[in-house]
């Protein structure tokens, strides 16, 4: 069995980008600057968009956070996406998810600029995603896939059962796994919450990528010997013996079914540090896209 270390392939991505941020401040050109906007105060949300800004400051990247009182309206932060779409020091910026009740994701996310959309979440962008064109993938499906190349997992002609349809990772995986390319190349089934039989589906399944939410329902007797497991679900599990109060945990049971997996993602290490590695990739992109 081995790990797919997400944390030691993401922290090798981020010095591949210090790199060439490096470069191009030698050549004298601008570096590439990410925005994130943030709606309320989600505990989880914070941690996540903290996170990335720290890490645009240890790669070199300019970055700026936009936090915005649980109360703003729809409109107001339809401005503050337009002002971003037209700011020229920006090179691409995200929204965090989900935004409070009283705003229309879809409306947002649509305002988006697409050379600016580095999460990939505009129709534009997953539309040329699904068409193999050259856009902005969503960094946790850009995570998994770089994760599977860097371990040269092969996915070539194998059944991979992807459970979940989310439009950030369960469809969008689901859409990469099965286009030409390594990874890729794989017979693909999307499983969800009205699958009947998925037990069945995952006994057959040599990759599985589960994208559920629901801690530990991945257990060992559904999966047959020899397994890829791609582990998506970030769960935090209220506990109060722990000093945050809780702890965070996967959708597989770990544990059992690390003993039957040839390879498995952990949870925290595993997908969770790739997503951020992709966005920053994703950042640099849009800059090198800018310049051209
Ligand atoms: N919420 C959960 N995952 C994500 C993500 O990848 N991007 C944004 N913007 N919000 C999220």
């Amino acid at each position: 069995m081995e790990i797919l270390d997400g944390k030691k392939i993401s922290n090798q991505i981020k010095e591949e980008i210090t790199v060439e941020v490096a470069q191009m401040k030698e050549r004298g050109e601008k570096v590439p600057h990410l925005a994130a906007v943030l709606v309320g105060n989600d505990g989880a949300s914070l941690t996540y968009v903290g996170s990335k800004v720290r890490s645009c400051k240890k790669i070199g990247f300019e970055s700026t956070l936009i936090h915005l009182p649980e109360e703003t309206t729809e409109e107001d932060l339809l401005k503050q996406v337009h002002q971003l779409n037209n700011d020229p020091a920006i090179d691409g910026y995200i929204v965090q998810l989900p935004l409070p009740k009283h705003i229309d994701e879809e409306k947002v996310l649509m305002a988006v600029d697409p050379d600016k959309d580095v999460d990939g979440f505009h129709p534009t962008n997953f539309g040329k995603m699904a068409l193999d064109m050259e856009t902005f993938i969503s960094a946790t499906p850009f995570g998994i896939m770089e994760l599977l190349k860097r371990y040269n997992v092969d996915t070539e002609g194998k059944h991979t059962v992807v459970i979940g349809r989310s439009h950030i990772v369960g469809r969008p995986i689901s859409i990469l796994m099965s286009q030409k390319g390594k990874p890729g190349n794989s017979t693909v089934t999307l499983a969800h919450s009205r699958t009947q039989n998925l037990k069945e589906l995952t006994l057959q399944a040599d990759i599985v990528i589960s994208a559920l939410g629901v801690p530990r329902f991945l257990k060992a007797d559904m999966v047959k010997e020899g397994v890829t497991i791609i582990d998506v679900g970030i769960t935090r599990v209220a506990d109060d013996t722990k000093e945050k109060g809780y702890y965070i945990t996967g959708d597989v049971d770990f544990d059992n079914v690390s003993k039957k997996a040839s390879f498995i993602t952990p949870v925290p290490g595993g997908v969770g540090p790739m997503t951020i590695a992709m966005l920053l990739k994703n950042t640099l992109l849009a800059r090198e896209r800018h310049n051209n």
